[in-house]
């Protein structure tokens, strides 16, 4: 199936703008996330990649603040517009409310959705399939009992659980890998959210059931218009569902942009690495894996310059171990944090 094309006129759903997270602990303060942006627009799939510990669930745990603890946002802005009935936006500043206020309470029932990687984890082993969909669909807003039960089971059958009439009484440990995973996306689709946040959705299923639930989760786009923020090690997953791509190293986007063009032409070395050992991995033997020399470096560790630079092909000594690169535009949607690009600009 094809990438669905963007709607021109498609507006920002949320904005990101400068978002840094904390974890103070007693080792010391791991800061997790480093002045993030991007923006994400209504109908439009977001993937970001990047290896272990880059960021990625924290960035989204922000979002939705759902931050383990004790990780704080420290600065930045998360904006939020929200449609109302009118036709009129409403922007909301979500770093401003309280975890458990009830406007974020609002926001995380009926606009934003959370798919987590371990379905296992999301679900509860005591209650039916059919009870937990129901009662998060009641959290939405007035539906009776009854009212609900129906609504579950046209869920189930729109993700592809067969025979829903009956796997509705089902308790989590008598369903399948795959199909556990399903009744997670019914749960986080059934209040129609406008933006879905799948955190690594196909990492715990093997691959016919990866396949079959990014099938999904395209359809489902299609049909609800929803946004997607689909986080994944995966970049196959990032090239056939989303729209653009951020690329994330140590707390940073260092490159952002529409797939098709960062997959045809890297500009970060970063990026330039992770396509390469995708390609050795698809075409030769396992002894000639091109791989990223070097490790993501500790999350204490103070890295001065540019946090790649001790990893990085192209690194110019005296430049980047000296001075963090900026954002730079190369394109009206494109931009990368690289010193190569920025002396250019
Ligand atoms: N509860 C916590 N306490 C301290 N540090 C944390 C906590 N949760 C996350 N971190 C740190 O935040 C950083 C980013 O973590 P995050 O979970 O966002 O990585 P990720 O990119 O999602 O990685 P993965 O691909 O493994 O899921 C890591 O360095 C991690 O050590
Ligand atoms: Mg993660």
């Amino acid at each position: 199936m094809a990438t669905p094309s963007l709607r021109a006129d498609a507006s920002t759903l949320v904005e990101v703008t400068d978002l840094h997270v904390e974890f103070p602990t007693r080792e010391g303060v791991v800061h997790a996330v480093r002045g993030v942006s991007f923006a994400i627009r209504e109908g439009e799939t977001l993937g970001i990649v990047g290896e272990s510990g880059s960021g990625k669930s924290v960035s989204s745990q922000a979002m939705l603040r759902i931050l383990p603890r004790p990780g704080r946002i420290s600065r930045g802005s998360i904006r939020w517009h929200q449609r109302l009935p009118d036709g009129a936006v409403r922007a909301t500043e979500i770093t401003e409310l309280g975890d458990r206020s009830s406007q974020m309470n609002a926001l995380r029932r009926r606009e934003m959705s959370l798919i987590m990687q371990e379905p296992m984890s999301a679900l509860s082993p005591v209650h039916t399939i059919g009870n937990q969909i129901v009662e998060r669909l009641r959290l939405g807003g007035s539906m009776t009992r009854a009212e609900a039960r129906l609504k579950a089971i046209d869920l189930m059958r729109s993700v592809g659980i067969p025979n829903p009439e009956k796997r509705i009484d089902a308790y989590t440990f008598e369903l399948s890998g795959g199909m556990r995973q399903r009744a997670m996306i019914a749960m986080a689709i059934g209040n129609a959210p406008r933006l879905l946040i799948a955190d690594e959705p196909t990492t715990a299923v093997d691959v016919t059931i990866q396949a079959q639930v990014i099938r999904l989760l395209q359809s489902l786009q299609d049909s609800l218009r929803m946004s997607i923020l689909i986080i994944t090690h995966d970049l196959g997953v990032v090239a056939t569902l989303a729209h653009r791509i951020a690329v994330m190293y140590r707390g940073e986007i260092v490159e952002l942009g529409p797939v098709r063009d960062i997959l045809k032409d890297p500009r970060h070395p970063y990026t330039q690495g992770l396509l390469r050992s995708v390609a050795s991995l698809e075409t030769s033997d396992e002894d000639s894996v091109a791989t990223i020399p070097g490790v993501v470096p500790h999350p204490f560790e103070v890295v001065p310059g540019c946090p790649f630079h001790p990893r990085c092909s192209a690194f110019m000594p005296g430049v980047c171990d000296r001075v963090a690169p900026e954002r730079t535009r190369l394109a009206p949607d494109r931009e990368v944090r690289c010193h190569i690009y920025q002396s250019r600009a």
